[in-house]
């Protein structure tokens, strides 16, 4: 974990211009797994620099994978092949990276030798029965500390066969570790979903040359399939576009173009939450970008009115609730989020540090088990924490452009995990200074 730093944030003016937001984060995570695992040399363009996803191109370096950076943004991937991998020498350490840990840990399981997986404070945190159950079925040997959590060991040599597997959590994550230790596994292995979740590994194992059948809620592969190499495209990630939307609709007369923003349909559920709450954006210069849907978003100021947020829409906006609670602390009467248990065990616990935030602001939020009830009103001046949580930090210098006076925002130093440079570029546009104290 970097340094302890904290930020304060003062409201600055209308936000006016053009912005091109880093690469996807899970894109990125995957295009580096696949490349590693493909035959032959994959480029990847539009690479998060964020340390998350460094961390998983370290992993795959000391698992004896080449990775070159011509340019920022670039890797060049020298693929192994699925049975390429080499022995670690040292645990794997996946920062701060849920989605890193999790993918790997389907990954390694089906591995010829042993491996441990570890991760920061707050990593250390998050469960991971959600894995370890689902891949022990298939023959995987994962032992973890009590209570399911990090770190990981796994053991190598077992043999890993397919299985047809209903998920208990809507998680493109443990979709995703079955599908990884399923491409080494004897027979079929099927993954149904009770809501469908973000389907990167399925479109990105199709692009590698994978026969892999899927539909939303549903994947089904083959185990024993090669990879072939093949060049991704990154496109720009929603969920760090999320913040510069609720933005530009909170301050009086702003108007934001974010370029080339991923619109993979299971993660825009936000894009329905703000219009229904009255938010103006509109997409302009519609496009695929590395076989995902992209376009421009344009966002104008406009005033917003408190909603129920349907359930059926949590799971494809479930990274962007810290956002969506700032656009509901700013909104005309009550936002009510149900559902969302799962927002417990994100980076941080997102239900309790966003209602703390927003109260120690002065917003009224009523917390339940799986939401909360958010009645807009003037954000005060204060300190809140971001509870180790690179989202929870973005948002609240986002409450901060409406607030009566300067936020602080205690321990920011995560958002580099997932946004490095936010700071920079959200003043470039017309937030206030961030103060770094
Ligand atoms: C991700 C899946 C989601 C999301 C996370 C990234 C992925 O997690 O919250 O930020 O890349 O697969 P869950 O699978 O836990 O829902």
């Amino acid at each position: 974990m970097a340094d302890r730093q904290n930020w304060t944030v003062s409201s600055g003016r209308a936000l006016q211009g053009e912005l091109e937001i880093p690469g996807d984060k899970s894109v990125s995570h995957r295009a580096v797994m696949l490349a590693a695992l493909a035959d032959g040399v994959s480029t990847i363009d539009g690479f998060l620099e964020g340390e998350d996803t460094r961390a998983t191109a370290a992993i795959f370096s000391q698992l004896g994978v080449r990775i070159e950076t011509p340019s920022p943004s670039r890797r060049v991937v020298h693929g192994v092949g699925v049975d390429g991998l080499r022995a670690p020498s040292a645990p794997l350490d996946c920062g701060n990276a849920g989605t890193g840990m999790r993918l790997l840990s389907g990954l390694l399981a089906a591995q010829a030798f042993d491996s441990t997986l570890v991760g920061d404070e707050s990593l250390s945190r998050r469960p991971m029965r959600r894995v370890i159950d689902p891949l022990s079925r298939m023959g995987a040997r994962i032992e973890s500390e009590a209570g399911g959590l990090p770190p990981l060991r796994i053991r190598g040599g077992q043999t890993i066969r397919g299985m047809d597997y209903t998920l208990e959590v809507a998680s493109a994550q443990v979709k995703s570790a079955v599908l990884l230790a399923g491409l080494y596994a004897e027979g079929e292995t099927v993954v149904r979903e009770p809501h469908p979740t973000r389907d990167y590994t399925e479109r990105m194992l199709t692009a590698f040359g994978v026969d892999i059948e899927f539909s939303p809620g549903h994947a089904r592969l083959r185990g024993g399939q090669r990879l072939r190499a093949t060049d991704i495209a990154v496109p720009a990630d929603f969920s760090s576009a999320a913040f510069f939307m609720v933005a530009a609709s909170i301050v009086p007369g702003s108007e934001l173009r974010l370029r080339a923003v991923g619109l993979n349909p299971r993660r825009t559920g936000l894009l329905i939450a703000l219009r229904a709450m009255g938010a103006d954006i509109v997409e302009e210069n519609r496009s695929e970008h590395g076989g995902e849907p992209v376009a421009d978003l344009v966002v104008r100021h406009a005033p917003l009115h408190g909603i129920e947020v349907p359930v059926e829409i949590v799971p494809d906006m479930i990274d962007e609730f810290p956002a969506l609670f700032v656009a509901a602390a700013c909104a005309e009467g009550r936002t009510t989020v149900r559902g969302a248990a799962e927002l417990r065990v994100k980076e941080s616990d997102r239900l309790a540090s966003m209602a703390t935030g927003l109260r120690a602001l002065g917003i009224r939020v009523d917390e339940t088990a799986d939401g909360a009830t958010v009645l807009g009103g003037q954000i005060g001046s204060g300190e809140v924490h971001s509870h180790d949580d690179h989202r929870i930090a973005m948002a609240f210098s986002v409450a901060a452009q409406r607030a009566s006076g300067p936020v602080r925002i205690l321990d920011v130093a995560n958002v580099a995990t997932s946004f490095p440079g936010y700071d920079a570029l959200a003043q470039g546009i017309g937030f206030g200074a961030f103060t770094a104290t």
